[in-house]
This record gives C-alpha cells, structure tokens and sequence, in this order.
C-alpha cells in the first residue's frame, strides 16, 4: 500500500514538475524524429535525425572562407550570414530528408553558449518554425551537443564516460553521466586550442602558402608539421606542470612560439607577407607541445575517476570531439594514454568533430528519449554567451594533487615521416 501511494506521489510530483516548467511529458517507447538547427559561431548547420540515430537530411553553410581572409571572426559579419543563409540551410535539409514537418516531433535548436549575435539567428528562427508547426522546442548546449555526437556514431558508448572537448571556442574535460548531467574536471583557462592554432596559423602567414591558403588554423598547422624533418627544433615548456589539476592553458605556448618566430623573421631577413624557412618544424613543436599538454590533463583525469570509482574500470571511454579533435597528431598521443591506461577512444569522424546540425539534431533525440527539457511553451528560454557544462568538480580534483608518472610519448618526438618504420 505505501509503496502504491508513494508511487501515486512521485506520479503526480513528476506531472507538476513538467507542468510547472512547461516541459512535455512524453513516452520514450515511441519513435521521434528531431531537427536541429546549429548556429552558435560560424556555421549554420541543420539536420533531421531520427530517435534510431538515422541521419535522414541535413545542410552545413560555412563562413570559415569569409572569416579567413578577414582575419577572423567578426560577429556581425557571422550573424548577417547565418541570418542570410538560415532558411536555405534548414529548407536543404528538409528537402533532404523528403519529409514534411507534421512528421517532425520537436525542433532542437543550440541556445548556449556561443557568440550571442549567432545564437540569436538560430534561436529566432528555431522558435519561430515551432509556433509555425506547432512543435516544441528543446533548447541544447552546444558543448553537451559535441559529448554526445560520439554515442550517435558509436552506439556501444553508455554512460558514464569520460568526455574531452576541443573547439575554437571551448577546452574542457567531463565525465558524461547522463543526458543532462556532467561532472566538470577541468576547463581551459585562456585561449580554447583551436583558437590558439588559429591566431599562430594568421600570424606564421600560413595563408600565404597555396596549399594552406583555404585552411582553417588547426588543419594548416597540422599540415604543415607533417613535412617537418626536425619536431624537436623548437622545444616549447609544457603549461601547468606544477598545478596537480586537469585545467588547460594555451595562451603561455601562444606566446613562447611568437617570440621564436619574432626573433626568426628578423634573423632570416623575412619579409612582410614571407613565411619562415622553418616553419614546418614550428608547426610540429607546437603541435608536440599542445598535444603533451593535453596528454597530461587527461591522464590525471582518468586517475582522479578511477580513485574516486566514478567510471566502472571495464567500462572505460574517452571520447574525444570539438574542432581541434580532427587533428591526427593530438589523436595519436591521447590513444596511447588511453592504451596504457585501459581506455577505449573514440572520436567521430571530422564532420561530425566540428560544428554541425546533426550534433544538435540528436543531442535533441537524446533529450527526446529521456522527456528532459522538451519545451511546449518556450518563449521564456534565452540565448546564454557563457554557460558552464555541468556540475564543478574541479576544486575536488585540485585537492587530491595526483602526481602522475606520465606515460611515454617518445614516438611524437620523431618526424611523422618515420612512424611507420619505428611501429
Ligand atoms: O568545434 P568547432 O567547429 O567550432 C567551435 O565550436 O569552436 O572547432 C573549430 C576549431 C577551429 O579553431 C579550427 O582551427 C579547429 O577547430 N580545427 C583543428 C583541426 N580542424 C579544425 N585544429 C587542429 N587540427 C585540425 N585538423
Ligand atoms: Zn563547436
């Protein structure tokens, strides 16, 4: 009998929880299909996936070209874009999809965190498509989105799992323990990694080299040290060594290698728009650097979840995603942390690494499936520049002081030319 009453309780707690914040009470048996709309920096992004995971339609517009020859992104010029291009993106893939939009369950729209003028198109426009449709809204946090892109294209990843991010905007590391719930175990402290390669491509003049001149930062300077003879020419200090926590820095390494490549171009006699003689070994020194950096915070995190038994020692994954993920090198030297440690890695592929409506599409079939934060009445549900990922553990993870004996990377030392032999 109590247990009836109790259960009669949590029933119609539950039913004045959704009611109270105008969420949808659903049932996750039934299939869903989702659009999500992506415009939280530079990409209007759009795309309709099912609840199986299907990838039914979906449209990208990229600024990356305009942005490159302005040098970088400036947010009124971004929004004008998205504001222009929006309707094209979300009608190509509906299109796409052959659907119509009374076979559409809900619209997924990114609201947080990101520039505000790019968030405000996707946002507008997201909103206004459910009052057309009548469909409700499920507002998603694009970092939340990237996370769990990997259990789309890896259906074998359950929770809770261990999540590192690396965009233009962002740098953090997470356990994933839900749909909505993450515990932060370290965040970048200046400039996010992508946005590091990006500013040191500009300024080593990497545009000025035809075969880099369509890039974006990160996929120049990966580029460009695959052809360095000499990776350890310039030898960069690894940020944070003394600090026992999972924070990132990129900003300390920004500045080593700009004071090299000063003293280089005087030294050199390099003109204006000129590139150094060695600026594939600087590439690769930066890369070594970045890569090491990464390798560390993660260690420590996989140490800290395994002390604490928050990750289930069987059940050990890494997922890795964000723009910056893309990059083979940063991949090579997490896999072999991961090998040592007993992670499995995964990372999804690079369409799916950068931003992209389908991220968006089935974080909403995510929140679909668990009935959390699906909106009929959504006009209150704002854009957010800044918007922390989930719970802070990172005070907790700084006061066990791990030391960690770091696990060898010495084959990133060699040129890539020689990996394959030194396998
Ligand atoms: O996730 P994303 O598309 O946008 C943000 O949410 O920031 O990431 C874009 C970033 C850019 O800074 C770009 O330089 C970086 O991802 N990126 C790379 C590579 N491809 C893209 N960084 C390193 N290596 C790459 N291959
Ligand atoms: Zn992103």
């Amino acid at each position: 009998m109590r247990l009836i009453v109790n259960k009669k309780i949590k029933f119609f707690m539950s039913k004045c929880y959704h009611l109270l914040n105008n969420e949808r009470n659903f049932s996750s048996s039934a299939r869903g299909i989702i659009l999500g709309i992506e415009t939280s920096c530079d990409d209007t992004g759009c795309a309709i996936v099912d609840t199986e995971g299907n990838v039914l339609g979906e449209a990208l517009h990229s600024q990356h070209l305009i942005h490159l020859n302005n040098g970088g992104i400036i947010p009124p010029i971004a929004q004008d874009l998205h504001r222009k291009n929006i309707e094209n993106v979300v009608s190509e893939a509906v299109n796409a999809a052959n659907i119509h939009f009374r076979e559409i369950d809900a619209i997924a729209t990114t609201v947080k965190p990101g520039l505000p003028l790019s968030l405000k198109i996707g946002t507008t426009y997201g909103k206004y498509l459910c009052r057309l449709h009548k469909k409700p809204f499920i507002p998603i946090h694009h970092m939340e989105a990237h996370a769990l892109t990997a259990r789309m294209h890896d259906k074998s990843i359950e929770f809770p799992f261990l999540v590192l991010l690396i965009s233009g905007g962002h740098c953090l590391l997470a356990v994933a323990k839900k749909v909505d719930k993450f515990l932060l175990l370290g965040e970048g402290k200046d400039d996010a990694p992508g946005e590091a390669f990006d500013k040191l491509a500009r300024r080593m003049k990497l545009k000025n080299i035809p075969e880099y001149s369509q890039l974006c930062g990160g996929q120049a300077i990966e580029k460009a040290a695959l052809k360095a003879d000499d990776p350890l020419r310039y030898k960069f200090t690894i940020p944070l060594l003394q600090y026992k926590d999972c924070n990132f820095s990129f900003s300390g390494i920004k500045n080593q290698l700009l004071l090299q490549l000063f003293s280089e171009e005087k030294e050199e006699n390099v003109p204006p728009d000129g590139v150094i003689p060695g600026v594939s070994n600087l590439c690769a020194g930066l890369q070594l650097v970045m890569t090491r950096h990464l390798c560390h915070r993660v260690q420590r995190g996989m140490e800290y979840v395994a002390r604490k038994g928050i990750i289930p020692p069987n059940k050990q994954t890494l997922v890795v995603s964000g723009g910056a993920a893309c990059n083979n090198f940063i991949a090579t030297g997490l896999q072999m942390v991961c090998d040592e440690l007993g992670y499995k890695m995964v990372r999804p592929p690079p369409k799916l690494c950068t931003d992209n409506g389908v991220m968006i599409a089935w974080n909403g079939v995510e929140r679909w499936k668990e009935n959390i934060g699906v909106f009929e009445d959504f006009e209150h549900i704002d854009i957010e520049k800044c918007s922390p990922l989930g719970e802070r553990l990172i005070e907790e993870v700084t006061n066990e002081s791990i030391s960690c004996k770091w696990v060898k990377l010495s084959k990133l030392n060699l040129p890539q030319s020689r990996w394959n032999t030194t396998d």
